[in-house]
């Protein structure tokens, strides 16, 4: 919840802004920390999550590795204080240039998506007279139950490598073992995962592929087990943060890993969604016919998540007057954008609202000032970051 002094600053800032709160971040990635620190596991954060140069300041500033989609995203990763040798790169399309990138900066590995990708990486190591240091991405036909656009790890899906390319993968690596290192095994199988038994159908498919290439005479240092973990939308402000050890103690009981086998997870969401609101006035208060709409100065160019997966986030008026307290209106919170998509909630109760009131979106710190765009020339963002 936003204090009433911060609101009194908040009210004298231009709209919308992304306010992020980094005192409930660092503590976030501490508890992070401490639960994965227990068993040795070893956490990358999921950059693509938030990139915002103060987030990952504090987030780098903790010792986490980091999990980068792109050339860019690594070199903003190390600039941000991330160490190379802590940063693994996943992506269905890494370009020649990207490749080239990771490979000057020696990361920690690759995470392949394809034989093909396998073949463009070694054939880049070698005209770069480097070694490339590789982990399979396995596609272990897993339902995430999760929204199907973050939906990853089905076989309809195109992440990872499926298994019938996979014995060919391990002999292009056997034959180019002067450019290529299988270094890991890695898997995701999809974002805002809330049922954990997932989890545990992870760790059972990961065990079975471990022993794969345990049979083959094989046994990887990292097992990759990505990320995916839910956050709590509907309550941000008694649950803010994610049970991480809990978490972790789903892998320390079903997965199996050989001896000097380390662990290693790709968290985004659950490290800043909840840090994170957006922040925005109320332009006008319209009463349609059938609906009542709040139309605020954030739209989809915003905050996507709600327009492309139809996403919950709570939305709380930051300015209440105490005659407002007992009495809730039901608004449609709508955005200035021109399509009907652009909806942060429908009937949404809220205390009746008037020009200017403030708006949090709340849990907007995953996945929301990545996803804005320029979309109707909108003004770039404002910040406003809380100690
Ligand atoms: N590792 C890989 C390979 C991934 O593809 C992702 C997310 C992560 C790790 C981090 O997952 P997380 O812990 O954040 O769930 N824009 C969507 C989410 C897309 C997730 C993409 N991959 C949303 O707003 O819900």
């Amino acid at each position: 919840m936003i204090s009433t002094d911060i609101v009194e600053q908040l009210k004298m800032e231009e709209t919308p802004l992304y306010y992020y709160d980094l005192s409930l971040l660092r503590e976030t990635i501490a508890c992070a920390k401490q639960a994965a620190d227990r068993w040795g596991y070893h956490i990358h954060y999921a950059i693509k999550a938030n990139n915002n140069p103060r987030i990952l300041q504090e987030i780098s500033q903790q010792g986490l590795g980091a999990d980068c989609v792109s050339g860019l995203e690594i070199e903003h990763a190390i600039d941000q204080g991330f160490t190379a040798k802590n940063i693994v790169f996943a992506g269905v399309g890494k370009t020649d240039k990207e490749i080239r990138i990771a490979l000057a900066q020696q990361i920690l590995a690759f995470n392949v998506e394809s034989l093909d990708e396998l073949k463009v990486i070694g054939s880049l190591a070698e005209e770069m007279k480097t070694q490339a240091r590789i982990a399979l991405r396995i596609n272990p036909n897993i339902d995430a139950q999760t929204h199907h656009y973050i939906t990853t790890g089905l076989d309809e899906n195109k992440f990872g490598i499926m298994m019938h390319e996979l014995e060919d993968c391990l002999t292009w690596i056997r034959t180019h073992a002067t450019v290529l290192t299988l270094v890991g095994l890695h898997f995701h199988v999809g974002s805002q995962i809330t049922d954990w038994n997932v989890f545990k159908r992870l760790c059972l498919k990961v065990n079975e592929w471990n022993e794969w290439f345990v049979d083959r005479g094989i046994t990887v240092p990292i097992l990759n087990v990505g990320g995916g973990v839910g956050v709590n939308y509907t309550d941000p402000t008694s649950d803010p943060i994610v049970d991480f050890e809990a978490f972790f103690a789903i892998f320390n009981q079903f997965l199996t890993p050989k001896k000097g086998q380390e662990i290693h997870f790709e968290l985004g969401r659950s490290l800043v969604a909840t840090c994170g609101s957006l922040i925005s006035r109320v332009l006008y208060i319209k009463n349609g016919v059938k609906k009542n709409f709040a139309i605020l100065d954030a739209g989809m160019t915003e905050l996507l998540r709600p327009a492309l997966y139809q996403a919950y986030h709570k939305i709380e008026c930051l300015t209440v007057r105490e005659s407002q307290e007992q009495q809730s209106i039901y608004y449609d919170v709508v955005g200035p954008i021109c399509e009907s998509s652009d909806c942060f909630g429908k009937n949404v109760a809220l205390p009746e609202l008037t020009r200017g009131d403030l708006i949090a979106i709340r849990s907007a710190g995953a996945y929301g000032e990545v996803m804005s765009s320029r979309y109707n020339l909108r003004q770039p963002l404002n910040y406003y970051f809380k100690e």
